[in-house]
């Protein structure tokens, strides 16, 4: 039961009180420093304790508690604000000459031709807020609108966790306009637009609109379940001191809890510039969140006010923009692939387009409601998008430029290959060929899969060898590659004497291997390298795994009801069962190992934390390997950390492993700990 005011014990105000402070600590540690101390989890449990106690004691709400993130009642509309100064744009680079010209009129206009001193900064993509805080408290969240004035949008910014209620500490100014981006870290992107696929929703079209888009809720509670984050990139109105250069009052902005991005550094001159640019280009995909170039400032607060502003822009800073991540092009043409398991995949031959780097000519269109819900036509002009390493993706259709003649897409009954029925599933949104290994091109996706490096390593069958094989009725499964004679392989297009020695001697290798890669090399749905090592490791044989039903499956570590399901499916048809005799019979032989107790594994009970970069491993090698000895592999230094690996630029994780007193080892460490236990 609610109590009153005068009901409060000075004991639970105090707890109340010391809770607070708790979370905002954390949420410091977590957002501005990247450096938690505790896991989610026991944040969550502090969270609900004092939601708990305030409960019982409304009175104890402080509109900057954390519990009072999300508001319960929708606007109508957002009100307008007049920003105090205004939020200016930026004047955009596109050349090297571009920066070395920006640099010039700087030093002209400040009659100084030494090195100027630049804070290069990446240039987040999102949404432009200004956030007010008075004596500490965060009283007003905006938009930019036009740069004088935006909309309200208090209610909403509330609800992102990086931006503190409260500001920390004491010595921050009487008004602080703090300004910054708001974004979409593009994990968050992919996991809300599956969910919106999953429930037939529609998607967003990259990580901006998805920001803007939930900004714009005059519910806050829809705000609340979007993964936003605020990093700080400057300052508008104050009233009160601040330090005299842009990066110290970044690093002041940080001490009072906001979030500055961790790539920002300071340089010297226009050369230091072009270089971050040009790194940070490079590592411009392997980021979280979504950039479209680098801002350059003059880091000097009394330089910026010397150099002032043209029109809309400051002439002390500049955004060097990196190629577009999107380009409209025009579909010419929908294909039909059928990979390994039959799915159809729908691709889109698009007019080639130069986008994020590289000339796109092909794209995937995922599935049959994909293509619905873009509602897209052959002959239509799309828009393109290719982040980093992502496969291209169609991610709109402009419907205005729609010629006469677009054609509907048509998803195909029977299979392209084959001419088997295409099949939808219930409850999967994927179309299958039911041809099975009768598919040509399941057959040849299986053999490509067989003879990959991490299956059985065939040296020198690649795809193109495994299509003309296929195509030439050389082979049909994967033990006719055990067949092939010299003869076979001197018809084929670019296979001299050499090659085709090669070829029956990687062959002829292949085919001693391990139980684990022998069942990975199988390609059955679902079961990758690891899954098949655990697979191995409990059953000792093949014979044991081909028998066992889905309930003992479901014993062995990491295998749920769907992957049983698929493993035990595999091994009673009968075809899969005749692949696996030929291949017996054409020598292909395991070592056959007693099945492994994992808590008698060597390193059984050990749990290890992989961070900074490894040169010798990937990081999926350490783990597997790890794993395979029995260890625990976790994501996050904690008091239950037996060992960290750290390789060179290993941050926060190595500071937090040092502090609790954890063993740290350096990859040649591992290796050597690796080769001590996997000899035996
Ligand atoms: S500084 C006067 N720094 O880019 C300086 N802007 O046209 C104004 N942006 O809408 C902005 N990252 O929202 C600055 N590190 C960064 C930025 C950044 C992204 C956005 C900003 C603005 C646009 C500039």
């Amino acid at each position: 039961m609610a109590k009153s005011a005068a009901a409060i014990p000075a004991e639970v105000s105090a707890e109340a009180q010391a809770l607070r402070a708790e979370l905002q600590e954390h949420n410091y540690r977590y957002y501005a420093l990247d450096d938690p101390q505790i896991p989610d989890a026991e944040y969550d449990r502090l969270l609900q304790k004092l939601q708990r106690l305030e409960a019982d004691y409304p009175d104890l709400i402080t509109p900057d508690s954390p519990t009072q993130r999300v508001g319960q009642t929708p606007l109508s509309a957002f009100a307008t604000v007049t920003h105090e100064l205004p939020m200016l744009s930026l004047d955009n680079a596109f050349s090297e000459e571009d920066i070395w010209a920006f640099d010039r009129r700087v030093k002209d206009r400040l009659q100084d031709d030494s090195d100027i001193e630049y804070a290069c900064e990446p240039k987040l993509d999102g949404i432009a807020v200004s956030l007010l805080y008075q004596d500490g408290m965060l009283v007003r969240g905006a938009t930019r609108g036009d740069g004088t004035q935006g909309e309200d949008i208090t209610q909403n910014v509330r609800t992102i966790d990086s931006i503190p209620l409260r500001l920390r500490g004491r010595d921050y100014p009487a008004v602080l306009e703090v300004r910054g981006e708001i974004y979409m870290p593009r994990a968050g992107f992919e996991r809300l637009n599956e969910k919106a696929r999953e429930a037939g929703d529609k998607t967003f079209v990259n990580p901006r609109n998805a920001a803007a888009g939930s900004l714009r809720q005059l519910d806050a509670r829809i705000t609340a379940r979007r993964p936003l984050e605020m990093c700080a990139y400057s300052i508008g109105y104050v009233e009160g001191e601040v330090p005299g250069r842009h990066s110290d009052i970044l690093e002041a902005l940080r001490g009072w809890g906001l979030k500055i991005n961790r790539e920002i550094q300071v340089v010297q001159g226009a050369q230091a510039c072009i270089d971050y640019y040009r790194e940070l280009g490079e590592r411009r995909t392997g980021l979280a969140y979504d950039i479209d170039g680098i801002v350059f400032k003059v880091n000097r607060r009394d330089l910026q006010e010397e150099l002032g502003f043209v029109a809309r822009a400051p002439r002390w800073a500049i955004a060097y923009k990196f190629p577009a991540q999107e380009e409209m092009t025009e579909l010419q043409d929908v294909e039909f692939q059928v990979g390994r398991t039959g799915a159809v995949t729908p691709v889109a031959r698009l007019k080639p387009v130069f986008v994020g780097g590289v000339t796109v000519s092909n794209a995937t269109l995922h599935n049959r409601d994909e293509i619905q819900r873009l509602g897209v036509m052959i002959g239509d002009s799309v828009i393109v998008r290719r982040a980093g390493d992502v496969i291209p993706q169609i991610v709109s259709v402009v419907t205005d430029k729609r010629p006469d003649n677009a054609r509907a897409i048509e998803f195909p009954e029977h299979c392209p290959v084959c001419g088997s029925p295409v099949e939808m599933v219930p409850g999967e949104i994927v179309a299958r060929c039911d041809g099975g290994l009768i598919c040509p091109a399941q057959r040849k996706q299986a053999i490509k899969h067989f003879a990959s490096r991490k299956a059985l390593d065939i040296d020198g069958l690649g795809d193109k060898l495994v299509e003309q094989l296929v195509d030439k009725g050389l082979i049909q499964a994967v033990a006719d590659l055990y067949h092939l004679t010299r003869e076979d392989l001197s018809g084929l297009e670019r296979m001299g004497e050499k090659s085709a020695e090669n070829l029956l001697e990687a062959l002829e290798k292949s085919k001693n291997t391990t139980l684990a890669k022998f069942i990975y090399a199988l390609g059955i749905r679902e079961v990758g390298e690891a899954t098949a090592r655990n697979l191995a490791q409990h059953y000792g044989s093949l014979d044991e795994l081909a028998s066992a039903d889905e309930s003992s499956l479901q014993q062995v570590d990491n295998v749920g009801p769907v992957v049983a399901h698929f493993v035990a499916e595999f091994f009673e048809q009968e075809h899969n069962r005749e692949a696996v005799d030929k291949l017996r019979k054409a020598g292909v032989t395991w070592t056959e190992q007693a099945p492994v107790d994992r808590d008698s594994l060597p390193l059984a009970g050990l749990t290890y934390v992989l961070t900074g970069s490894l040169e010798q491993l990937t990081r999926d090698q350490a783990k597997e390997r790890l794993q395979a000895l029995g260890a625990k592999v976790a994501g996050s230094v904690s008091k239950k950390t037996d060992y960290l690996v750290a390789g060179p630029g290993a941050g926060s994780k190595l500071k937090k492993a040092e502090e609790l007193e954890v063993d740290i080892m350096d990859e040649a460490g591992l290796l050597e700990l690796l080769s001590q236990w996997e000899a035996e």
